[in-house]
């Protein structure tokens, strides 16, 4: 196929794509957002919804996506506008990527605000502030800091300035390396917290809350809420993975590297659930806290445990290195648009993209105190104001929707060949497949939207 000249990068090899999309993929979305959505949304059966649009939608549209990336060799809209013209459709395909864009930056800005909290939070670790602290006077701290615009403020600029600085630098300087020593401990991390859940003896009331199934407690805001995060949590439907694929090597299998990256994936977010029930149920918390379930739990038990300053330290560190991670696929989609599409210098287009981010995360600063308000959304009250606001916009609709986008254009409107050329599978598995990403996907994913929001 005719290519455009190209002007970006390639990750060194398939290991490194590997890495890179699962530093995105893993990032506060599995340790954060996953149990303390299962916790308002009951256990068991959201958990399972979860894992079943991880592997009948999830999957197979993060192939799809990569493929279109790889072979867009573009920005998503520049990708998108290609593989259009490529197939003979019209060339407005490329709203897709544009779309994508506006997600990313929307996600990113109250993303960012929360990674200030765990960045602030690997501080008070360091200096030995979770020492005895209870459900309650635990509760009183992560209140303290979200009453606190300034600090909250402080912080969010600080990791917005660590994500624009590496953003400016290119995909490849410093990252690779990174992401290869940093998942692994984070891991191993996850497993000394894993120990010490078990060291609870709430072990096995925290596994029946997140694998018993009972479908009574599934509420349509539930379903879609599970959906949303499948989404969320692979860093699909808004071109993350696209650009991420678009600096794939061409020899790499793409369906080998969505498998071990959904895999990683869900075992990270599955591990952060087991460490964290035990402590809620052991300091007689509320499952349904909400977003500051991770913030009151861990700290106690770090406060409890023996080297608890050093793990905490540590923990903490390690989540604001995935939540990097993962923020830095938020504004590439933009940052490689005004560079590769609108002639901006790299370094100031990531400076740019970074600035909107982070005046538009003040949103979410505000709405932590000041700002809150309630409304309604399919059938649920909700709360958190304005973070909820763009939350629900982003992961319960716009992401879904991109990837509903993504699978048909890939199953209906982009030439089989090109597709099978791309995607490089064995006849048999590709015929699936493609069955899954023309029917099961979407249909799926349009059958828990219509049934969630109540209009069947
Ligand atoms: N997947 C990331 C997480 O789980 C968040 C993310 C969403 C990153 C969309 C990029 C795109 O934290």
């Amino acid at each position: 196929m005719p290519k455009k000249q190209i002007i970006h990068e390639q990750w060194s090899s398939r290991l490194a794509f590997v890495l890179a999309a699962t530093g995105s993929a893993v990032g506060l979305g599995n340790i954060w957002k996953f149990p303390y959505i299962t916790g308002e949304n009951g256990g068991g059966a959201f958990v399972l919804v979860y894992l079943m649009c991880i592997c009948l939608i999830g999957i197979p549209i993060m192939m799809a996506e990569i493929m279109l990336g790889r072979r867009g060799q573009q920005s998503p809209v520049g990708a998108m506008r290609t593989l259009a013209l490529e197939s003979g459709v019209s060339s407005h395909w490329a709203v897709l990527g544009a779309v994508g864009i506006v997600a990313g930056i929307l996600i990113m800005s109250f993303y960012s605000v929360i990674a200030g909290w765990a960045v602030s939070y690997m501080l008070e670790a360091a200096l030995g502030h979770f020492n005895g602290l209870t459900g309650e006077t635990a509760g009183a701290k992560l209140g303290g800091l979200l009453g606190d615009p300034l600090q909250l403020t402080f912080w969010h600029t600080i990791f917005s300035a660590m994500t624009a600085f590496v953003v400016a630098r290119g995909v490849r300087s410093g990252l690779e390396k990174a992401v290869q020593i940093l998942m692994p401990l984070l891991f191993v991390l996850l497993l000394i917290m894993l120990g010490y859940a078990i060291s609870t003896g709430y072990f096995m009331q925290g596994l029946q809350f997140l694998f018993a199934v009972d479908f009574a407690k599934l509420t349509p805001e539930a379903i879609l809420t599970a959906l949303g995060h499948a989404f969320f949590t692979l860093s699909l439907g808004m071109g993350a993975i696209m650009v991420y694929g678009s600096y794939m090597p061409k020899g790499a299998s793409i369906a080998k590297t969505t498998f071990i990256i959904a895999i990683l994936d869900t075992l990270v977010a599955l591990m952060a659930g087991m460490a964290i029930f035990p402590l809620v149920f052991a300091n007689g918390l509320e499952a349904g806290a909400g977003p500051g379930l991770v913030f009151v739990t861990l700290p106690i038990a770090f406060g409890e445990m023996f080297g608890g300053a050093l793990f905490g330290t540590l923990f903490f560190l390690l989540l604001v290195f995935a939540a990097w991670t993962s923020a830095i696929s938020l504004i590439e989609p933009a940052t490689a648009w005004l560079s590769e599409n609108r002639g901006m210098k790299r370094s100031t287009a990531a400076y740019a993209v970074t600035f909107v981010c982070w005046a538009l995360g003040l949103v979410t600063v505000m709405s932590f105190s000041s700002w809150s308000f309630s409304f309604h959304f399919a059938g649920a009250e909700k709360t958190d104001g304005m973070f909820d606001v763009l939350d629900i916009l982003t992961s319960t609709f716009m992401l879904p929707l991109g990837g509903l986008a993504i699978a048909i254009f890939t199953g209906w409107v982009m030439k089989q060949v090109y597709v099978r050329d791309e995607i490089r599978l064995g006849q048999g598995v590709f015929a699936v497949w493609y069955q899954v990403i023309r029917w099961v996907a979407p249909l799926l994913l349009l059958y828990l939207f219509i049934h969630s929001l109540g209009f069947a």
